[in-house]
């Protein structure tokens, strides 16, 4: 499917599908079509009922030009969501009937197309997706050729392709992001992980992948990332990605993601409800992979590395346990509380190692960390940790500005009271609540002095019920937003 933008001259229109969207307190413009559709389609729209409640309405016309309209309200208050949960609509209706080229009219719509453009094929694209690689009967694609968005004038026409050129590369960079936590932990094994990346990444040449094995990662000391390895059979990788713009003196962003291929809790294992869903707990992994998709597409100028400890957490016969002592790769020593704890230990040692091999101006980690993140917030926003006000700044411009919300939570150095063991350094579990704060306390304790913040995914990384166009599965969560973030950056 191809998107196009032309003007709108109504006289010459023919369509198997035409969208109009209104917002929901503005009725449609009676003269927006002359002549003799313009009157049928009027007179369709009396007979109808579309409230302002109403957030879609399809109608087959039948018209030798134009064989069906469906109606879109958008809500003013919330207009690019709005616009994205369209594109869930306008993908759902194309499911039940055969159109090849589709058109979209704003009508009475004025301020900021360029967002609204861009939210509605955000919507539309990530709507479209199916994670259907093991179903034999998998031919779930639409039948659309074309969509073509028709605007009033001339010169908004290179504007709106930009946008839709530039929001098709980053919807295909959170699709592969999906796809990548969605695989199997049978499949995704971490080694998997690390010959995927660096298979995708082989023919980009601004994209350097490297994977570190196991021997490698000892001898850097990551005690605490092996560890958790201990376990499993499956042998331990470190990839990391380096991003070069080419341009001179450009600031560095560090993106660390957790990369646990299945996690059962080892030691201190899970209960089985659910369990199936820790395939899920390498998501900040693929937000990192995702964001690096994106990168060799737009090319920004802002030098971007990534790093992901990759492993599985399993009770094996050498699995770590309870009580057991360990030194992480920057000498602190971790007294294991709980073996389900695992993320903080692999990201411990790969946030040390970033700051120290890369030296960034900021330092980003991905996690799905803690349960407790989505007792507090839900599916409906991340938690954000931080050691540093502007970067929090900047995350939050850059979750509205994307639509991948996220909420600052407090970082006192009274919450750290609640990791401090009585025999190591710190321990890696906490039992006074605040379950997502300790933890971030805990990652906190591995950066020296680079602006950091950690982001935690949990809540946010499959099964978002309160987004139709994320639906079912992985959801990609953190590309948009890190792309977002890093237009800002720059500034
Ligand atoms: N991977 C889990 C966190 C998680 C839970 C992600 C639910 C997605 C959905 C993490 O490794 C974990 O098990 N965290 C524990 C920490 C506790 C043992 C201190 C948790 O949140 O319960
Ligand atoms: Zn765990
Ligand atoms: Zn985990």
């Amino acid at each position: 499917m191809k998107f196009h933008c032309k003007t709108f001259e109504p006289s010459d229109l023919t369509s198997d599908l035409l969208i109009i969207a209104k917002f929901n307190d503005r009725s449609f413009s009676p003269d927006l079509f002359p002549g003799e559709f313009g009157t049928r389609f009027s007179h369709v729209l009396s007979t109808l009922k579309f409230t302002q409640k109403d957030t879609d309405l399809f109608i087959s016309l039948d018209h030798s030009a134009i064989k069906s309209v469906l109606l879109i309200n958008l809500n003013p208050d919330d207009t690019l969501e709005s616009a994205r949960e369209a594109g869930y609509f306008i993908n759902h209706a194309l499911g039940k009937i055969n159109s090849k080229h589709i058109h979209f009219i704003f009508d009475g719509i004025t301020e900021n197309l360029t967002g609204l453009v861009r939210s509605v094929s955000e919507g539309f694209l990530l709507a479209a997706y199916s994670f259907a690689e093991f179903k034999k009967d998998n031919k779930r694609e639409n039948s659309v050729k074309s969509w073509t968005f028709l605007v009033e004038s001339a010169v908004q026409v290179p504007q709106i392709r930009k946008t839709v050129g530039n929001t098709v590369h980053l919807i295909k960079a959170v699709n592969y992001s999906r796809t990548l936590s969605n695989l199997p932990s049978n499949v995704l094994t971490p080694g998997a992980l690390a010959e995927k990346i660096k298979e995708h990444f082989s023919s980009h040449p601004q994209i350097n992948v490297k994977v570190l094995q196991k021997k490698k990662i000892e001898a850097l000391n990551m005690n605490a990332f092996l560890a958790v390895a201990q376990g499993s059979d499956a042998p331990p990788v470190l990839i990391t990605m380096i991003y070069q713009s080419g341009k001179k003196k450009a600031k560095k962003l560090a993106l660390v993601g957790k990369g646990i291929t299945f996690d059962s809790g080892g030691i201190s294992i899970k209960p089985s409800a659910k369990m199936e869903e820790m395939k899920y707990d390498m998501a900040g992994a693929a937000t990192v992979a995702g964001v690096f998709h994106a990168l060799a597409d737009l090319r920004p100028d802002l030098d971007v590395v990534a790093v992901i400890p990759a492993t599985e957490n399993l009770p094996g016969g050498k699995a770590y346990k309870p009580g057991d002592i360990i030194t992480a790769a920057n000498g602190k020593t971790i007294e294991i509380i709980n073996t389900d704890a695992e993320g903080r230990l692999i990201l411990a040692d790969a946030l040390s190692y970033t700051e120290k091999k890369f030296r960034p101006d900021w330092i980003l980690d991905f996690a799905t960390l803690t349960g407790s993140v989505y007792a507090a917030l839900g599916s409906e926003c991340a938690g954000l940790f931080s050691n540093n006000d502007e970067l929090s700044a900047k995350l939050r411009q850059a979750a509205e500005d994307s639509g991948e919300k996220i909420w600052p939570m407090p970082m006192w150095s009274r919450y750290h009271k609640q990791i401090e063991s009585k025999v190591a350094d710190i321990k890696n579990a906490g039992n006074g609540g605040a379950g997502s704060i300790t933890a971030a306390k805990f990652l906190e304790a591995f950066i020296e002095n680079t602006p950091w913040a950690h982001i935690d995914i949990a809540g946010t990384a499959y099964d978002l019920k309160s987004r139709n166009y994320l639906g079912e599965g992985a959801s990609g969560y953190g590309v948009r937003l890190v792309m977002a973030l890093i237009k800002n950056l720059g500034r």
